[in-house]
């Protein structure tokens, strides 16, 4: 039987999914509150929704016949879509609201975390009182990382020490008025992502990858979605041991065993400590850029993965090509604080068909733009990635510049990203912390 997958979402993590589902034997159909290019062009269908919608997702699924859903991004997940798609006998690839909490509530994450003993939980205090988290902020002597308990699509944590001082956290905190806060211990190090694959108790694990939250070169400026990422050739990256990859595989084989019944992505955000594998976050989806990285370079079946998931068997094992990648993404001008959303933009796609090389692939992945009739048009989120493929990082770095070749018109982009001088930064960086 040939499967019918329904994808849901519309950035460049979506597009990804979409073409390495495109690379199996099923019939694919997407639904997104914008109109991906990219996504539109391999699907079947595509629609135009409100993806927390949950009766309008289910319905589509089911005018489209649906077998399988794939959910991409966060809010959907919140808003209960796979419940509403598995109650219409329709098998979501995606945790349940109550699973995705471990994103969604970074509050009952910690307790969580604290409750099944999992490695690498930072201390922390959580609060409903904006007053009370002051107080404590004051009366701490450790510098703290302040969150917001909420989704706030990376945006909303400040770390003390890091981006502000204790006045200026406080400040924030009264000014945002959050009706619950995450006070917890900070970490000094160098962060990584872990994406492992989860159904049926088996957990399957992808290479390591490297975000870059700061908006502005150089790691400066407000915190974004994620400007763009890179991966090594093997699992872990330059500035870690394999050992360390291990210890953060173990951090997620401890928390499926927890979560118990989990289908989905359990995505782990560490940091790299002189102390070890620390836990910053868990997401419940694939990372945005981070699947660009990933699903690129894997050679498995992800059509299989979703059957088996379904089928309530193990995963199967994944395999992945010795590729370093390199993903920079292009954001409107004045993101994250002040995007300019509906501008026209030009997106040269030949120059990233040209700036593969023998030795390499270049890939473009659109995100957050809408298609119109005039041509392509940014939102206020990330607008379109590419991604260089070789066999080292400085070569799929140099790849993903060719791709972009000078873009700059309306958008903005972190050049410093999988250059060889930022990866050495973060080795040398471990070093200092390591007193090597
Ligand atoms: P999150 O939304 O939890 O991913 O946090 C956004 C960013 O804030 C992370 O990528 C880190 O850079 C930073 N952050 C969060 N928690 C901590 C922590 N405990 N220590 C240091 N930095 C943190
Ligand atoms: N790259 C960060 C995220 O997907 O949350």
């Amino acid at each position: 039987m040939t499967e019918t997958v329904l994808l849901v979402g519309g950035g460049g993590r979506e597009h990804a999914i979409a073409r390495t589902l495109d690379d199996g034997d099923c019939d694919l159909y997407a639904c997104a509150g914008n109109r991906n290019p990219g996504i539109a062009r391999i699907a079947q269908g595509f629609e135009a929704l409100d993806t927390t919608n949950t009766s309008a997702v289910t319905s589509y699924a089911e005018e489209v016949g649906a077998t399988l859903a794939v959910i991409g991004p966060e809010a959907p997940l919140q808003a209960g879509v796979a419940d509403a798609l598995s109650d219409a006998g329709v098998f979501p690839f995606g945790p349940s609201a109550e699973g995705a909490r471990i994103e969604t509530d970074k509050a009952y994450q910690r307790r969580f975390m604290r409750e099944h003993d999992i490695s690498g939980c930072p201390e922390f205090e959580t609060f409903e009182d904006t007053e009370e988290a002051c107080e404590y902020i004051d009366s701490s002597t450790i510098d703290l990382a302040v969150k917001p308990a909420g989704l706030t699509g990376g945006k909303g944590v400040k770390v003390i020490g890091d981006q502000v001082n204790r006045e200026e956290a406080k400040a924030y905190l009264r000014e945002e008025e959050y009706d619950r806060i995450v006070l917890e211990e900070r970490f000094v190090g160098e962060e990584f992502t872990v994406q492992g694959l989860v159904a049926n108790g088996s957990l399957r694990v992808t290479p390591a990858v490297q975000d870059h939250k700061r908006a502005y070169e150089g790691d400066e400026g407000p915190n974004t979605g994620g400007m763009g990422s890179y991966s090594a050739a093997g699992l872990e990256l330059p500035f870690m041991g394999e050992e360390e990859y291990r210890e953060a595989v173990g951090i997620l084989d401890e928390t499926v065993a927890a979560l118990g019944e989990y289908t989905g992505v359990l995505y782990g955000q560490f940091m790299l400590t002189a102390d070890g594998v620390k836990v910053i976050e868990y997401n419940a989806r694939f990372g945005d850029p981070e699947a660009m990285n990933t699903l690129p370079t894997m050679n498995s079946d992800f059509l299989d993965v979703l059957v088996a998931a379904r089928e309530g068997e193990e995963l199967p094992q994944l395999s992945f090509a010795p590729r370093a990648t390199v993903c920079k993404y292009a954001v409107p001008d004045g993101y994250p604080v002040d995007p300019q959303g509906g501008t026209l933009i030009e997106v040269d796609e030949e120059s990233v068909a040209r700036a593969a090389t023998e030795n390499g692939d270049a890939a473009l992945f659109y995100a957050s733009v809408d298609d119109r009739d005039e041509g392509i048009y940014t939102t206020t989120s990330r607008a379109f990635a590419v991604v260089g493929i070789a066999g080292t990082i400085a070569e799929a770095e140099a790849i993903a510049e060719n791709a972009l070749n000078e873009a700059d018109e309306g958008v903005r982009i972190r050049h410093d990203i999988g250059t060889e001088q930022l990866v050495q930064s973060r080795i040398d960086h471990m070093g200092e912390l390591r007193g090597e």
